[in-house]
């Protein structure tokens, strides 16, 4: 801290004690708590605790007042009243350092706080100041600016001379950020100059990828981030995340609390036995929670230091791994059964304990795992699976654009899947719910969806089903191959989600565009090598018919003079508003009405611009907007069912809003 600053938050507190030896305690605290008053100023004020604790005054926030304080701690979950306390009693006065929200920003700054013991009160004035000084600093990479500190910085934070003498903006550096990622010869490349900038400074990162949104989603996320994957040990430059292994067992939350940052409210976690449409990447599989908590951040203003990615290492069945000497996970064959069931069940015992805010995500598990793990977690914590019900609520919400354009109703369709694991069922079984709330039996509902998996037709006489495939085993003949299905069942959407590239052949698209007017046709599979068709073949084979979204994303296509934007039906759409929701209202739980309402809504955000170029979603650029929607539509269902800890505020859009992280660099002095 500089001299000046210290000068400054000395000063403020010596004048408070002559106030106060000069006016008795009354008037004083009656002071120092005067908003209009002599003791604020700016960011500067004054606040006053008893040797226990409780906050007497405070200048800036009157609810404070009578409030115990004593076990406060601050954002790395320091005690820090705790130590001024002590401090007081044995020193008298003294500095204090901690992490704190700035009132301003709502971003987490270094502060110092001055304080002196007079009678039985501790008056303390604070400053926004830096403890992280020098080199230090310039290796934190939440609080680094790099060549953006500023003159003032520089004297004030001991970087003088550690810094090009040239000072950027934030554009600046921005620009330059932009320039080296459009020169990089391939998207691997661009992937690895990002993680390389998040790692060093991460206001900037976020301020390029939210401002780039489009550009920059395929990179961080699919279907980029499916290839830094496959790669992941070979690429290795830096640790992020959280790795827990199976030899952690009975140590997890102790290994919890090493984590950095203490407020985490949104947890991804993976075990990377199915990462993207690519199989079991075991330990490689980190860069999926990294790349997904990213967009928690740019797509919804989650604060960075709020999320943590975790990746669960119970072993892999993926040989070529299990043969690299650079694999970075537990050289083993996975560890199913009792033993991975109790391994899970502790994680959770140790989220709750440490993190016990924290919305844990499940990401690319298997769905031998998948919809167990669900089912038995959704009712007793806040939990989702994003590829079971976020992909659900995705698609349904493009199936609605989509009968804006087929000017169709939801209860007319006939929708055959190909792929029936996560993706699939749960689209099913979320189309089931919006079906039975506009009024139609279960059973009926049911009767809507037909699904093929890697063994045909899935029909009442096959043996054996999975449990999740059952209530769409209609009693009907079998069928050998997607082609026959659909000339039998004229099926009106056709949704591709079984991680098998190409599997819409020309011909069945052909006969889907015969069957329909306007066919709906979604290749959902990830990455791009796995979609079932690409967007130029879906039109090109419907004659410009097709009503197309796929789950990469295709570049525009122009077929006979018309222009198609196909839709990307990107989880993204959905995933950060719901965190974002679920953080602003406490939920306890994160049920299938709120993802059944996020469909809808999210349906609602599509222009009819969007709809004429072909456009089933809105366009990427307006993701903010979009999420803070969804937010508050979360919450909402979250009130209306008494689900959520955190008393309503009046203005919950407002509200919401208000608490987006901004990747804008702040003033430290
Ligand atoms: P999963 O492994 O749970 O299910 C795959 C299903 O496809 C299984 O039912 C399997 O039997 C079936 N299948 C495999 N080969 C087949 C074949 N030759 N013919 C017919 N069926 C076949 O996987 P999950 O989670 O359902 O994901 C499937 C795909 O969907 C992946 O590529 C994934 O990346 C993608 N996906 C896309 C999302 C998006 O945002 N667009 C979100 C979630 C998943």
């Amino acid at each position: 801290m500089s001299e000046r600053m210290a000068e400054d938050a000395r000063s403020w507190v010596t004048k408070a004690v002559a106030f106060y030896k000069a006016s008795g305690k009354r008037i004083a605290l009656a002071e120092y708590s005067n908003p209009e008053g002599q003791f604020v100023q700016d960011e500067k004020y004054i606040y006053v605790l008893s040797l226990k604790g409780t906050m007497l005054a405070h200048g800036v926030n009157e609810k404070f007042v009578g409030e115990d304080f004593s076990d406060v701690k601050d954002y790395d979950g320091r005690s820090f009243i705790k130590t001024i306390i002590k401090k007081a009693k044995t020193e008298g006065s003294g500095w204090v350092d901690y992490k704190w929200y700035h009132p301003v920003t709502g971003q987490i700054v270094p502060k110092t706080v001055y304080f002196e013991k007079v009678d039985d009160l501790i008056i303390c004035s604070g400053d926004y100041t830096g403890f992280s000084k020098g080199v230090a600093l310039l290796h934190d990479p939440m609080l680094n600016k790099g060549t953006a500190f500023t003159e003032a910085e520089r004297d004030a934070l001991k970087l003088r001379g550690l810094l090009p003498p040239h000072v950027q903006t934030q554009e600046e550096q921005a620009g330059r950020v932009m320039d080296n990622f459009r020169k990089k010869p391939n998207d691997l490349e661009r992937y690895i100059q990002l993680i390389g900038l998040q790692d060093r400074n991460e206001t900037l990162f976020y301020h390029v990828v939210t401002n780039n949104i489009e550009e920059m989603i395929p990179i961080i996320y699919t279907p980029t981030v499916g290839k830094a994957c496959q790669e992941f040990g070979h690429l290795f430059r830096r640790p992020r995340g959280l790795y827990l292994s199976i030899n952690d067992k009975g140590r997890i939350a102790e290994i919890l609390k090493n984590w950095p940052y203490k407020d985490v409210r949104v947890i991804v976690v993976t075990d990377g036995e199915r990462i993207l449409g690519l199989g079991d990447l075991g330990a490689f599989g980190m860069g999926i929670p990294i790349g997904k908590l990213s967009l928690y951040t740019a797509g919804a203003g989650i604060h960075p230091a709020c999320t943590l990615p975790v990746l669960l290492d119970v072993g892999t069945e993926n040989e070529t791994l299990l043969n690299d000497p650079l694999y970075t996970g537990i050289f083993q064959k996975r560890v199913r059964g009792k033993d991975y069931d109790k391994f899970f069940a502790e994680f959770i015992r140790a989220v709750h304990k440490v993190f016990p805010k924290a919305l844990i995500q499940l990401e690319d598990f298997a769905n031998i795992n998948a919809f167990r793990l669900l089912h038995e977690y959704k009712n007793r914590t806040c939990i989702f699976d994003d590829d079971i019900q976020g992909t659900a609520a995705m698609t349904l919400a493009g199936v609605y654009s989509a009968l804006r354009i087929t000017k169709g109703q939801l209860r007319d369709q006939t929708f055959l899947f190909l792929g029936a694991g996560e993706a699939g069922i749960g689209i099913g079984d979320l189309i089931v719910s919006a079906l039975i709330d506009e009024g139609m039996s279960t059973e009926e509902a049911h009767k809507r969806c037909w699904f093929m998996d890697s063994k045909g037709l899935v029909v009442k006489s096959r043996k054996g089903l999975a449990e999740h495939k059952l209530p769409y085993a209609h009693d009907y003949p079998s069928c050998p191959d997607l082609l026959t299905a659909i000339q039998a069942l004229k099926p009106t959407a056709l949704i591709g989600a079984s991680g098998m590239g190409k599997g819409f052949a020309q011909a069945t698209v052909e006969t889907m565009a015969k069957l329909n007017e306007r066919p709906i046709i979604f290749a959902l599979s990830n990455p791009t090598s796995k979609a079932e068709c690409t967007a130029e073949e879906a039109y090109t084979w419907s004659s410009g018919r097709a009503v197309f979204a796929s789950g990469s994303p295709f570049p525009p296509f122009t077929y006979r003079g018309q222009t198609f934007m196909p839709g990307q039906g990107n989880n993204v759409y959905i995933f950060p508003g719901v965190g974002l929701g679920v953080i602003a209202c406490e939920a306890r739980h994160v049920t299938d009405q709120m993802f059944l309402t996020t469909a809808k809504e999210l349906a609602g955000q599509v222009l009819p611009s969007d709809l004429e170029q072909g456009r089933i979603y809105p366009e990427l650029k307006r993701l903010q907007e979009v999420s803070v929607v969804i937010a508050t539509a979360v919450a909402e269902v979250a009130y209306k069912y008494g689900l959520a800890h955190k008393k309503r505020p009046t203005d919950l859009l407002a509200y919401i809003k208000s608490q987006m992280y901004k990747p804008i660099y702040q003033s430290y002095i």
